[in-house]
């Protein structure tokens, strides 16, 4: 698909893994640093500060916009997810961005394509991958061919996806690839709720029980540090958002921040991790203890 260069002084768009890497190549070559923020579009203020952190440490920023169809399960969102092109385009326009790269389904997954990069081990066992089996495999497969695609220096993601930054940061170790892995933390509306292109299938009225959520976290977090033991505090948790109005909670989880073993006592630091739904949308969040 040819897209139209918006900005001709500065956004340009790539649609090919072939073009991205002539442009990432000759950047390199000049001896500039790039930085990549992988994203599935419908841009909010969230990806936009991920642009914003990446953009104070590299001389170049490439945001990719991909909705990827493998991370998606059977009965998931796909076809439904929030799509924006042109206001996307034009936020990263207005940010000053370098590249927008914008593959087509077809040639991020040339036909025949059976090759997948998959982290194993207790970070992709439990939370998430529980609720949504393969995902991390198409989320580590993906970025993985990003990687390689943009050769970036350095590549952004967001602490609103915590599981997914711990198990990025696992394969990228483990592949050896050249490249830092920059956490950012969550970004929240003004009563906390943290942005999410899922919050767009909210209505007003469920909006108003999802800004609970990091309420309930971060008083379970306050209990934690207290004294209160990961079980009772992760059902008190459980508890207050079914009474606050969600309609199933999939976890509240009190983990070790990095590996996101169970922890049951506070011992200076921990994660707490919730997933929940209300109707068919699912909401995650989580934060420091
Ligand atoms: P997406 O949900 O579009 O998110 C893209 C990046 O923005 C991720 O790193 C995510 O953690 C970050 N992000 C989203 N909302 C945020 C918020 N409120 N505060 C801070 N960061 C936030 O995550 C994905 O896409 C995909 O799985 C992807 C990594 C692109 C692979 O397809």
């Amino acid at each position: 698909m040819a897209y139209p260069r918006i900005a001709p002084d500065r956004l340009l768009i790539e649609a090919t893994p072939a073009g991205l890497r002539r442009w990432s190549q000759a950047r390199r070559r000049a001896g500039e640093t790039i930085g990549l923020v992988p994203t599935m579009g419908a841009l909010h203020d969230g990806h936009l500060n991920l642009v914003t952190e990446i953009g104070k440490v590299v001389d170049r920023v490439v945001v990719s916009i991909f909705v990827n169809p493998t991370q998606f399960g059977p009965n998931e969102d796909y076809t439904r997810y929030p799509r924006s092109e042109a206001e996307d385009l034009a936020k990263l326009s207005s940010l000053g961005v370098d590249v927008a790269y914008m593959p087509t389904p077809a040639d991020m997954y040339p036909n025949g394509f059976v090759t997948e990069i998959s982290v194993g081990g207790p970070l992709t066992q439990g939370l998430d991958a529980v609720a949504r089996p393969g995902h991390f495999t198409g989320v580590a497969t993906v970025v993985s061919k990003l990687l390689i695609q943009a050769m970036p220096d350095v590549a952004a993601f967001g602490e609103k996806d915590y599981q997914q930054l711990q198990i990025i940061r696992r394969m990228v170790t483990d592949l050896n690839l050249p490249i830092e892995i920059m956490p950012v933390s969550t970004w929240r509306d003004a009563h906390g709720l943290a942005l999410s292109s899922r919050n767009a299938y909210l209505t007003a009225e469920q909006i108003t029980v999802a800004r609970q959520l990091n309420k309930i976290l971060a008083r379970a977090a306050e209990r934690l540090r207290a004294g209160v033991s990961g079980t009772i505090a992760c059902e008190g948790a459980t508890r207050a958002l079914l009474k606050a109005g969600f309609s199933s909670v999939d976890y509240v989880a009190f983990c070790d921040p990095d590996s996101l073993a169970p922890l049951e006592t506070f011992d200076g630091r921990g994660r707490i991790l919730a997933a929940a739904r209300l109707d068919k949308t699912r909401l995650i969040d989580n934060m420091a203890v």
